[in-house]
């Protein structure tokens, strides 16, 4: 399908200054000429518009939770507005709080076009942190709790119903840094999650069948591409970096074998820091790992 760029530039949800560059940087990269290159119907919507960080310290367990509520309402709209025409909404994050939008719209798009929802969660947390446990207040530590109806109303029921998703529509996988209670909330929950042990254990090819398996004709994929969960030996550029990801051809082939289903109906690339970053080139490597999600294939059998 056509595609839809779509900016958030804002770092309210995380712990760093900085991700509210990462629509620019990955704009500066390419992004929307690789795209177009592989034949890709794309259009840059431009940047959503929405309240400054204030950088203040946590009230009642979040930061920032009125102006978390505004940009990912204003998310929602928009990426529901290009859903329903038809088109495929990739958000250009911003930090990973913005989920709760891109997904809260996705979910509704399911609902009214009687599609299933597969949602895969690539990155290095684990973000189910609610209030009462997040060690830092960040929302960006919390977004798949409120997707699974953990968390403020005003989060939860931002597309009416509470829960956007149910934990059996999510598959996680690289996962290497999760608190202590949110571990546990993980468990209470029943989280699908492929973490690097285990893909170290039986590898990537298998755990990409596994978190894969059950996508048809009759399902929308969404991925949602936090890019801390590359090694951070390639991508140096996020604000929360965790020791013993995955490396180039590992994240490859998790993006070629998702292009491969033909089912990806939307996407989100978060946690960009470019302000952290050595020379954009951990924004070239997203639009890289992009490049792959839309079916830039290295195989010599295609
Ligand atoms: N678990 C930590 C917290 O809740 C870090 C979360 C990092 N999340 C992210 N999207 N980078 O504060
Ligand atoms: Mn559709
Ligand atoms: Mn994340
Ligand atoms: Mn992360």
């Amino acid at each position: 399908p056509p595609v839809s760029l779509i900016g958030a530039p804002t770092d309210i949800g995380a712990g760093h200054r900085g991700a509210s560059l990462g629509p620019e940087a990955l704009r500066i990269a390419g992004l929307a000429e690789a795209l177009a290159g592989r034949g890709v119907d794309v259009r840059d919507c431009g940047n959503l518009a929405g309240p400054a960080n204030p950088w203040l310290p946590p009230d009642a367990g979040y930061r920032h939770l009125e102006q978390v509520v505004a940009w990912n309402g204003a998310l929602m709209e928009a990426s529901l507005r290009e859903l329903r025409a038809g088109r495929m909404p990739v958000m250009l994050g911003g930090d990973h709080c913005l989920a709760i939008g891109s997904i809260t719209a996705v979910a509704r798009h399911c609902r009214e076009t009687g599609k299933k929802l597969r949602v895969l969660w690539l990155d290095a947390h684990a973000d189910f942190n609610t209030s009462e446990v997040t060690p830092s207040g960040n929302v960006h530590g919390m977004p798949v709790a409120c997707l699974c109806g953990l968390g403020p109303e005003a989060l939860t029921r931002l597309g009416g119903d509470a829960p956007a998703l149910l934990p059996q529509e999510i598959r996680q996988i690289g996962i290497r840094s999760v608190d202590p209670e949110e571990k546990r909330l993980v468990k209470q929950h029943r989280l699908d999650i492929y973490d690097m042990r285990y893909i170290d254990e039986v590898g990537m090819k298998r755990v990409m069948a596994q978190a894969l398996d059950g996508v048809d004709a009759d399902t929308h994929l969404h991925v949602s591409f936090d890019v801390d969960f590359l090694d951070p030996g390639i991508a140096p550029g996020v604000g929360t970096t965790v020791p013993g990801g995955p490396n180039y051809r590992e994240a490859q082939l998790v993006m070629e074998m998702i292009a491969d289903t033909g089912r990806m109906g939307s996407l989100d690339i978060v946690e960009l820091n470019p302000v952290l970053d050595d020379h954009n080139i951990t924004a070239e490597l997203a639009v890289d790992l992009v490049e792959s999600l839309f079916g830039k294939s290295t195989l010599m059998r295609d």
